[in-house]
Formats: C-alpha cells, sequence, structure tokens
C-alpha cells in the first residue's frame, strides 16, 4: 500500500529567518522507526504545497510524506536509508512569501545552490533553477543500465548477453521530468513499482495525461528491454562464433476484461511482486529439467506416527518435512554440485547446509532457511520449521531468515497432486517438490504389497547438473527416505 501522509509537523525555529521552517515527520501510526527510501527534493528545489518530499517505507506499506506549504528548499536533513520516526526533521523550507510567490532560489545557501546546479549556472531570480535539476535527472546511460531489471540484465550467472544486449540498446526518449523536482512525472505506486523492477523511471516514455509515467509504461519499457536484448542475442549468435539463444517475446496482451463482464481489480501484494519478479526471471535464465521419482515411506511414516505418540506432549509435532530435509542433507552431502552455485565461469561449492522451503502465506510464497541443517536433528529441525512457517504466515520473517539458502524444499503433499515442475530459487542450482503420499501396489518380486509412496521433482539447473547426476541424486533421496539409516553414513 502507498499512502500520502497529510498535515506533516511545521515548526518556525527561533534560530531561522521567520519564513523558514522546519519541517518534521507527522504521526505515522504504530510505526516507530521507518526507512527513508527516497528523496524526491534537493536543496534550492522550489516545492508546491502538498508535494511528496520523502517516501518512507515499513515492512507493511510506503507512505510519502507532503509539504504542508509551498517554499524553496534550503536544506536536506535526511537522505536515502535513513531511519525517522514521529518528529524527525526532514528539510528546512523557506516559506512562499504572503503574496502567495514562491521564495526565490537566489537567495539559497551556496552550498544548496551548488547541488543543485554542478555546472554552477544558476537560475534567473524568480525561476527556480529547475534546468539543472532536471539534467541532474536525466540518468547518465551507466546508470540507467545498471537500474534494469534483473531479467533484462540477466543478472543470474551465465546470462552475460543478455546484459550486454541491454547496454548496448538504444534508450528510449524519457518521460519528462517534474519541474519542481526534477524526477520523472510518476505517481508514489508506479514509482514504487519500478524500484521493485530495478527500473530506472528517467528511461520510460509517460502515455498518461501531461506524459505521466504509468505502470503499463513501466511493464512495456520491461517487455521492450527483454525483446531488445533477445534481439541483440540473436544478431549475435547469427555471427560467426556468436553466443546462441535469447527471447523474442510478443506483447503482453491488452484485453478490457470489462466488456466481457464484471470485473473486480485488486493490487499484487508486495511479496507477490517481488517474488513473481524473481521466479520469471529464474525461469527465464535457468535451463530446467524435473525429474520425478517416488520413495516408499511406509517404514519412515510408522516411524514419524510412533515418535509422535512418544512426544505427544513434550516434543514439536514431527512432520513428513523435517524428514525431508534430514534427507536432502545425505544426498547433497553425497552430491556436492547440487550445494553449489554459478559465478560466472565458475562454480562455488558451499561446506554449509542451508536449506529453503517454501512456506505459503496469505501475502503470496516466501522461503525461509533453516541453518546447518546438517548439525541439526529431526526434532530441532520440525521445531524451526514450526517457528519459521508461523512467521511467516504472520509477515513477520526478516531479511535473515530468508538468506543464504543452498538448495529448497517445496512441499505440496499436504495438499495434494502428484507432481509439478519447481521454479529453482537462484543462484541455488536445485529445488525438490514433494507432492502428497498414496498407498498403492508395488511389486515385490513375489507378490503385490500396499505400500505409502512419496512422488518426488526435483527440478535442477541443466547448465551445472547433467541428466544422468539428477536421475541419481533422486534416486539416492527415495533410498534415504525409504531408510532414513543411511543418513548415519
Ligand atoms: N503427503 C501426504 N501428507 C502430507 C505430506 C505429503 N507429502 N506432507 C504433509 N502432509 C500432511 C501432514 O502430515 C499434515 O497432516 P496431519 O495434520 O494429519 O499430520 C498435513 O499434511 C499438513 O501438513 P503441513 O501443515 O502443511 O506441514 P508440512 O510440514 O508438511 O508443511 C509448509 C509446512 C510450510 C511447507 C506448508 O504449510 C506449506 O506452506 N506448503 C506450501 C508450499 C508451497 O506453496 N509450495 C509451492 C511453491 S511454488
Amino acid at each position: 500500500m502507498v499512502s500520502i501522509l497529510k498535515n506533516p509537523i511545521l515548526r518556525t525555529p527561533e534560530t531561522h529567518m521567520e519564513t523558514t521552517m522546519e519541517i518534521h515527520v507527522p504521526d505515522i501510526g504504530d510505526f516507530k522507526s521507518v526507512d527513508v527510501i527516497e528523496v524526491l527534493v534537493k536543496p534550492g528545489d522550489s516545492v508546491a504545497a502538498e508535494q511528496s518530499l520523502i517516501t518512507v517505507e515499513s515492512d507493511k506499506a510506503t507512505m510519502e510524506i507532503p509539504s504542508p506549504q509551498a517554499g524553496i528548499v534550503r536544506e536536506l536533513r535526511v537522505k536515502s536509508g535513513d531511519k525517522v520516526s514521529e518528529g524527525s526533521l526532514i528539510l528546512l523550507l523557506e516559506l512562499a512569501n504572503a503574496a502567495g510567490t514562491p521564495a526565490t532560489p537566489a537567495s539559497a545557501p551556496a552550498a544548496g545552490a551548488a547541488q543543485a546546479n554542478p555546472s554552477g549556472a544558476t537560475g534567473a531570480s524568480g525561476a527556480p533553477a529547475t534546468t539543472a535539476v532536471a539534467a541532474t535527472a536525466a540518468a547518465p546511460a551507466a546508470t540507467a543500465v545498471a537500474a534494469l531489471p534483473a531479467a533484462a540484465q540477466g543478472t543470474a550467472p551465465g546470462s552475460a548477453p543478455a546484459a550486454s544486449a541491454a547496454v548496448s540498446a538504444p534508450a528510449p526518449a524519457p518521460a519528462p521530468a517534474s519541474a519542481a523536482t526534477g524526477l520523472p512525472h510518476a505517481s508514489p505506486s508506479v514509482r514504487k513499482f519500478a524500484r521493485e523492477l530495478g527500473v530506472d523511471l528517467g528511461r520510460v516514455s509517460g502515455t498518461g495525461p501531461k506524459g505521466r509515467i504509468v505502470q503499463e509504461d513501466v511493464q512495456s519499457f520491461v517487455k521492450a528491454e527483454l525483446v531488445r536484448a533477445s534481439a541483440g542475442n540473436r544478431a549475435e549468435s547469427s555471427a560467426p562464433g556468436g553466443s546462441v539463444g535469447g527471447l523474442s517475446l510478443l506483447p503482453w496482451p491488452k484485453v478490457d476484461f470489462a466488456r466481457f463482464g464484471p470485473i473486480d481489480v485488486q493490487p499484487l501484494s508486495r511479496i507477490k511482486k517481488i517474488s513473481g519478479a524473481n521466479l520469471a526471471r529464474n525461469w527465464v535464465v535457468i535451463p530446467h529439467v524435473t525429474n520425478n521419482d517416488e520413495a516408499d515411506i511406509t517404514e519412515l511414516e510408522a516411524f514419524r506416527v510412533e515418535l509422535n505418540r512418544e512426544n505427544a506432549k513434550s516434543g514439536p509435532k514431527l512432520t513428513l518435512l523435517a524428514f525431508i530435509v534430514k534427507a536432502c542433507v545425505a544426498a547433497l552431502k553425497r552430491y556436492p554440485d547440487f550445494n553449489a552455485s554459478l559465478d560466472g565461469e565458475s562454480l562455488v561449492y558451499k561446506r554449509y547446509y542451508h536449506i529453503g522451503f517454501a512456506a505459503d502465506t496469505p501475502n503470496g510464497l516466501v522461503v525461509p532457511v533453516i541453518r546447518d541443517a546438517d548439525r541439526k536433528g529431526i526434532f530441532e529441525i520440525a521445531e524451526e520449521t514450526a517457528t519459521l512457517s508461523a512467521k511467516a504466515r504472520d509477515g513477520k520473517l526478516g531479511g535473515a531468515d530468508m538468506q543464504g539458502g543452498t538448495f529448497s524444499i517445496s512441499s505440496l503433499g499436504g495438499i495434494g497432486g502428484t507432481s509439478f515442475t519447481p521454479i529453482i530459487n537462484a543462484p541455488e542450482v536445485a529445488i525438490l517438490g514433494v507432492s502428497k503420499s498414496v498407498t498403492r501396489p508395488q511389486w515385490d518380486g513375489t507378490a503385490f504389497q500396499p505400500r505409502l509412496m512419496l512422488p518426488l521433482s526435483l527440478s535442477y539447473d541443466h547448465r551445472v547438473i547433467d541428466g544422468a547426476a539428477g536421475a541419481r541424486f533422486n534416486a539416492y533421496l527415495t533410498q534415504v527416505l525409504a531408510d532414513m539409516r543411511r543418513t548415519l553414513l
């Protein structure tokens, strides 16, 4: 949610001229210490009443803090990355005069003027140095390329062609910058959307009123960059010795759904937007292969039920997931390629075993990580899984809870299904999908026996792992789950 706060605190300090006001962070509800993620003005800028000054973000919401009055920004007292609370000083504002015209930048302190206009060309009296500010807003090519979405940049290992194609691509004509802020015209939610995708709005053409950038413009920009990167790859691949690959994407279909019946429109949750961008990149960049196998967990399930009965009063409930984590660690130790990451043309082998597991939450998918799973017992893993799942559902996972994973598990077994293709969680190179166990007849050489069979779908990065290795890993996993004593080996 992006909201614009009303009534920032405004004070006239004794130490300043009568027309210079301190603008403070207003009441922002329960949030005590929130991040400043964007400073929208500079010293010397002329701002209108209600114009946004800074954007702050908590883990739940993004808020813009507007100026309560028109005037000229004299001194900034916050920068991006600072933490602020109610009452924190944002900036000093020289108020517009009584006639309602803004104060002139001619009286701006030298430092402020120099910052707003590095060329030294100050604006004429009464006209803020907007030319200089707008020039600052036109991001240099290097900045713009660095800010491309990961999908377009191909930041995942082995995707250099996409990145180089993007670098050489000519930038489209950008939307006009706001005269007051030097930032491209866009609403807070569009700016936030662009930030999440890593898009530099300075390179996006606006199709909204007065050249305003709308969400569709950002989406079109990303698609155009992908197509451009793809065209670059095709050109390279047709040259002798050139690389092969790339995508040729059609524009996203634009349909007026309301023409066909009633509709409701809901913005995507923050988690869905972030995970969606990551999933799309991983799916496009990584050549996935999924190997399907089945583990006979008849004995394991009996053991799990027995342990749960014994520990019904004291220990945490043991779910199958805890055993699967332990079995995966055994397989990762035997096949270290699966616990590695691509780094350019090298493989980084990790000698720690941090296992992520996909957790379904009301706001979308998150992947908390059980650290050092090799050093933990089944009960400890079960307890940690339960704690992390509860935190995930309550939206209380911290960044550290989701970092450093070396291999992931996506268990849909509690829900259903016979197999699926889990998407690899880059920079990891493999992920295990678990479907619902079912009792089925198995031939033991002389007769059919009812056995509890667990479907395992292992997706792996084919640049790192060969098909035979994928099949071996999954086959070994089935052996371990069939007889957990193998984890002792
Ligand atoms: N086969 C059959 N039953 C299974 C099973 C399997 N493979 N895995 C779990 N179950 C059973 C459990 O035993 C439990 O039954 P019980 O209550 O009778 O004991 C029930 O299903 C619910 O299990 P759950 O609460 O889901 O625990 P879990 O440890 O298996 O899973 C999470 C925990 C966090 C992984 C799970 O809640 C979750 O979020 N799964 C969705 C992951 C996801 O969205 N993946 C998609 C990514 S693209």
